[in-house]
């Protein structure tokens, strides 16, 4: 399978790259990058630092540094740190970004890998919606796009009614869902339930001393966050899961429901049914331990 992250790489993001780089079915055959856990330049910088990292030589396209019609975003740095990757400050510059912006790199491997490509979103939807906007047969080119985003049949994280993804671009993800190409999300009714618990960090770092010992390093900043804010033992395992449901879809039980996203209030970025609009498919139950599993297993293989 061909697929693309569009990813803001943040350490959940860190872990969902060195997944698809290390599952045998996916040829990861390229990054776009957006704002959201970072700014735009630093998730380039991280996705290029990583991918020199796991001896993958692909593109790297820069996207979007602010949500549609702003012009401003601050960075999730409580979660994810002040570079993006936990404690670790000092994340070297390799190589240099795509000559063409995410969208249009999107629109253009979209169009040669015409009912192929698989574009995994792991942050707000902004390259998304601007692909869309850029060619009007990008839709109908792409394979299927896969979100991790949204909280429809339980509580948000960012507020109450909004995941994060989703909230940090609305009026993105709304132009999404108004017209959406065959699409599956993977929201937090799914990706709370793949929690990564410090004893897995532990195995995957004996198991894989190179890069398991490195997520583990950049994941602690992460799951002192997870216990402190949200009590919980372990992180989610957000952008792996919707990796995962790429080529896994049969370890997660879906429903089909057009969506809408609110755009403005104080329900800002709750992702809700819209019988009205197309159908995706929503994620509403996962294998939660399988999918924990089937992650420690692949990226294990890794040095
Ligand atoms: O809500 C979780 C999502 O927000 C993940 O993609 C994480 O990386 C952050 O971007
Ligand atoms: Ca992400």
């Amino acid at each position: 399978m061909k697929l693309i992250i569009d990813t803001d790489p943040g350490i959940d993001d860190a872990m969902a790259i060195a997944y698809a780089v290390a599952a045998p079915e996916i040829d990861l055959i390229g990054l776009t990058t957006v704002f959201g856990n970072t700014h735009v330049h630093q998730s380039s910088r991280n996705a290029r630092f990583l991918l020199n990292k796991l001896g993958l030589d692909i593109p790297v396209a820069e996207g979007a540094a602010y949500p549609l019609g702003s012009d401003t975003h601050a960075p999730s740095e409580h979660v994810h740190g002040p570079e993006g990757f936990g404690d670790l400050t000092e994340i070297l510059e390799i190589g240099s970004n795509h000559d063409l912006p995410a969208a249009e790199f999107l629109v253009e491997m979209a169009r040669i890998h015409k009912g192929e490509l698989v574009v995994c979103a792991v942050g707000p939807l902004t390259n998304i919606a601007n692909a869309m906007r850029l060619d009007p047969e990008f839709t109908g080119n792409l394979g299927q796009l896969v979100i991790m985003g949204g909280a429809v049949f339980c509580s948000g994280n960012i507020t109450e009614h909004a995941e994060a993804n989703i909230y940090h671009d609305a009026l993105a993800a709304d132009e999404v869902f108004s017209a959406p190409p065959d699409t599956v999300l993977v929201g937090l009714d799914v990706t709370l339930k793949t929690l990564y618990e410090t004893a897995d960090f532990e195995d995957l770092a004996r198991r894989s001393p190179d890069m398991g010992a490195f997520l583990r390093d950049i994941s602690r900043f992460y799951l002192n966050f997870y216990r402190e804010v949200g009590g919980l033992e372990g992180c989610g395992l957000h952008d792996s899961t919707a990796v995962i449901a790429c080529s896994h879809g049969s370890m997660f039980n879906m429903v089909e429901t057009g969506l809408r996203v609110e755009t403005e209030g104080d329900r800002l970025g709750a992702t809700q049914p819209d019988p009205a609009r197309s159908v995706v498919r929503v994620c509403r139950n996962v294998d939660g331990a399988g999918v924990v599993r089937l992650f420690t297993e692949r990226v294990a293989s890794l040095p």
